[in-house]
């Protein structure tokens, strides 16, 4: 037996080298697996490649600019979402519903809706550098590019001193019928989206304009009040005021009569340009009508 310690000390001692084989193994193992299915690996399909649910702003925004207007667009995607909220959970049987979209069918309002919150936004852009000059022009929040890049449109400085944020609902005298749609960014911004091919389609587009058309054009009309963009501010700001801002009561307020309506419009003009007045305070509203006849809307009237 004495003989027999060294021996199973001498079989212990040589089997490390042996015991030390699987783990080898299990290494070379290891590595042949990387080796032999990195280039027969199959890309994983991500079928959403290069899409993005990041804001799109451009490198000629600064810092200021750049927060203000990602707080303007989230503001945008949450009056969207909750307009379609809205409608998904009453459909036509809804009064505001019923109030701008008239007998409508309702999936195309939703359908606009989900884009503006939830659809793709790598194919459009917001840039702040005026590159096409026209923020100089007195009253020009930003503008549709047109022809100069048609996903893109410019902010310019005027709307982030004169833009409100969407915790202001009902705030500051605003009421839905009196209000400008450009009063809180996020309407604003709901309107400049859609003029974005890629989110508009070119469908959704310039039917009526005041307060008053939109409500008209709802009863004459409802398969164009679907896609008017107007239409689709008006009612996300309305449901938003309702349903959440100030809970059962909203801020409809009254539509001013014709007169009145003018002095408003150019009242707004110089505090808070819309689309719908003129870009110059002083303009008549000959001269803001006839900024809707381009085809390309925006770029002339914001
Ligand atoms: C609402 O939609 C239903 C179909 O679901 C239709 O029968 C009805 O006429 C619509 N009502 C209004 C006011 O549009
Ligand atoms: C496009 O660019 C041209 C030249 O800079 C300019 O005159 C025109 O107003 C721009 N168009 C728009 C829609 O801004
Ligand atoms: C950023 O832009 C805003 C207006 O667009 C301007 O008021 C501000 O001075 C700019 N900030 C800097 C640091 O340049």
């Amino acid at each position: 037996m004495k003989g027999t310690i060294p021996t199973v000390l001498m079989a212990l001692l040589s089997s490390s080298p042996a015991s030390a084989g699987p783990v080898q193994r299990r290494q070379e193992t290891v590595t042949q697996t990387v080796t032999a299915s990195a280039p027969s690996a199959p890309t994983p399909w991500t079928w959403n490649a290069g899409g993005s649910q990041t804001w799109p702003i451009h490198e000629s925004c600064n810092a200021t600019e750049r927060a203000l207007l990602k707080k303007g667009l989230d503001d945008a995607a949450t009056l969207a979402a909750h307009a379609k909220d809205h409608v998904l959970r009453f459909g036509n049987s809804s009064d505001l519903f019923q109030k701008y979209f008239g007998m409508a069918p309702s999936a195309e309002v939703v359908g606009w809706y989900d884009k503006i919150a939830n659809g793709d936004r790598s194919r459009f852009k917001f840039r702040c550098d005026n590159v096409d000059g026209n923020c100089v022009l007195p009253g020009w929040g930003g503008h549709w590019r047109g022809e100069n890049g048609t996903d893109e449109t410019v902010i310019c400085p005027l709307s982030y001193t004169t833009r409100h944020p969407l915790e202001g609902m009902c705030g500051y005298g605003y009421t839905v019928a009196r209000g400008a749609l450009s009063f809180y960014f996020g309407s604003d911004l709901i309107h400049r989206l859609l003029h974005m091919p890629s989110v508009g389609e070119g469908a959704a587009e310039h039917f009526a304009d005041s307060y008053a058309e939109c409500l008209e054009l709802a009863v004459k009309n409802p398969a164009e009040a679907v896609r008017n963009s107007h239409t689709l501010q008006y009612f996300a700001l309305d449901v938003y005021a309702f349903d959440v801002a100030v809970p059962n009561e909203g801020c409809p307020g009254k539509p001013a009569e014709k007169e009145e309506e003018e002095e408003e419009s150019h009242g707004h003009g110089s505090a808070a340009p819309t689309a719908t007045t003129s870009s110059a305070p002083t303009a008549t509203s000959a001269a803001a009508a006839e900024c809707h006849t381009h085809s390309d809307g925006e770029v002339h009237c914001a």
